[in-house]
């Protein structure tokens, strides 16, 4: 599968080398984000007892803070992992604070601007892309991914057809794959989004390298030649077109969805607490600057509601919903809004069992698996809970990696791996689909 650009001449295969050779000479070269970064620290702290978790809560809404993990300042109580992303001053700040109060705390990240600079490999390997194929290892623009599907809609017919599902609150189309070899009977689907979250670039790079792989093994691999020719899979690489787009452009740490408030400056929803499953209450925020805010209504966000419609309309077919997130390395299933065991538990639990150890096989990089609820947080209004509600029987949420040394900055160098061990966990439960569960 080629990316078909210009011939290879001499010149063009230069062209590069004096790129590189002109930033070398170049002293001060442009910032990514303007230098917005710079001294920005990320810093992990656990606080040991409930006192510690409060003073923790008191001194966060003095300062501002960008939180990594978890996604609400409400989880955070004894033994929760809590990064947080804070400005130079704010950090100087907190670290005085924890120093005084004697809770344990650990710099996760120096300096952000640094950090993310350093992994991104900026134009020098986005170059060879049009020299060598399309690059699965770097991570993509939105218009980088819409130019791909585009792509592949026309050189793969006989397996990949695109179309649009709806308009995001920007107005960008929201599109889809339909992925798997046409055929008159009737045949059974996987539902698979990334991108949820704008910063988890990781979810992106995933579905794109999904497809990739589907495509160069479906010839090759009798696995992957069994899940297209007996399934669909419906794959929308980038769920929130208008977040992504500001984490390029703007914030590369922006959450939500770019959707305007009637009263407040801050914008954005939180896309996974938008759902009409317990929708706005425990772990979703009702304020509309909290990076967990559920939204004025249920389905408030258009890109949530096209998927509701797209999900309702082919319920009776998807038998599996996937969702790629990041970061945490956890298999999560419903439920996330309470603590219940779903029915069918021991169907959907073998399945995650099977599949994080598929993963783990490849280089040993471990995931928990259990109930949202219990193995991350309780979070209500989610798209898992939502599919699992209307009748998807296997719903799953992946967190990847990692489990914070990189957090949402995860390399470029870390694509290949990531993708390539979370691909078999996929195929894997893909593979239970087809089998009866006991
Ligand atoms: C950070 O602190 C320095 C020195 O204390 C001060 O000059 C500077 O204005 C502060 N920056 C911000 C953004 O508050
Ligand atoms: C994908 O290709 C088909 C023709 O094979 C075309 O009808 C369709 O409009 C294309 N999808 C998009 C989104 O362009
Ligand atoms: C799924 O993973 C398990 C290991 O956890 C393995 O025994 C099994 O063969 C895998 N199945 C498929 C279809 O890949
Ligand atoms: C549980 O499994 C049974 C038998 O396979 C099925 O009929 C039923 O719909 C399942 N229930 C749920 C909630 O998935
Ligand atoms: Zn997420």
């Amino acid at each position: 599968m080629k990316f078909h650009g210009k011939p290879r001449t001499q010149t063009a295969a230069f062209l590069p080398l004096c790129w590189l050779f002109l930033k070398i000479l170049q002293p001060g070269h442009s910032h990514l984000y303007n230098n917005r970064y710079a001294g920005e620290k990320v810093i992990r702290l656990i606080p040991q007892t409930e006192e510690e978790a409060n003073a923790l809560k008191k001194i966060y809404y003095e300062l501002q803070v960008d939180l990594w993990q978890p996604s609400s300042i409400s989880y955070v109580s004894e033994g929760t992992v809590t990064d947080v992303h804070m400005s130079q001053n704010d950090s100087r700040a907190l670290l005085a604070f924890l120093q005084e109060v004697n809770i344990q705390y650990k710099v996760l990240i120096e300096d952000l601007q640094k950090a993310l600079e350093k992994g991104s490999s900026l134009q020098t390997q986005r170059k060879r892309r049009s020299l060598s194929g399309y690059n699965y290892e770097v991570y993509h623009s939105l218009e980088e991914i819409e130019n791909w599907m585009h792509h592949l809609n026309k050189t793969h017919s006989g397996l990949i057809h695109m179309l649009s599902i709806g308009r995001s609150y920007e107005g960008r189309p929201l599109f889809i794959l339909k992925l798997g070899r046409r055929s008159r009977a009737y045949k059974r689907a996987v539902w698979i989004d990334c991108g949820i979250h704008a910063r988890e670039w990781i979810g992106p790079a995933f579905c794109q390298w999904f497809v990739k792989e589907a495509l160069l093994t479906y010839r090759s691999d009798p696995a992957m030649r069994k899940m297209l020719n007996h399934l669909y899979f419906y794959i929308m690489p980038v769920f929130n077109v208008d977040g992504y787009h500001f984490s390029w452009t703007n914030d590369r740490f922006w959450r939500k969805t770019r959707s305007r408030n009637s009263w407040f400056r801050c914008r954005g929803v939180d896309a996974n607490r938008n759902w009409k499953v317990k929708w706005c209450d425990e772990g979703a925020s009702m304020h509309p600057c909290d990076d967990t805010y559920c939204g004025p209504f249920p389905e408030s966000e258009p890109e949530v509601k096209a998927v509701a419609n797209f999900l309702r309309k082919h319920r009776k077919h998807i038998r599996a919903y996937l969702s790629f997130h990041a970061y945490a390395q956890m298999l999560l299933y419903p439920y996330s809004y309470k603590y219940a065991t779903i029915p069918n538990f021991s169907c959907v639990e073998s399945a995650a069992y099977k599949a994080v150890n598929a993963l783990r096989s490849v280089y040993g990089v471990r995931y928990r698996y259990g109930p949202a609820s219990r193995t991350l947080y309780v979070s209500s209004g989610s798209s898992m809970d939502w599919a699992y509600k209307n009748g998807i029987p296997y719903a799953f949420a992946f967190e990847l990696r990692d489990t914070g040394h990189f957090g949402f900055l995860l390399p470029e160098t870390l694509i290949k791996p990531t993708c390539t061990e979370t691909m078999l966990a996929v195929k894997n439960i893909t593979m239970h689909l087809l089998k009866k569960c006991p």
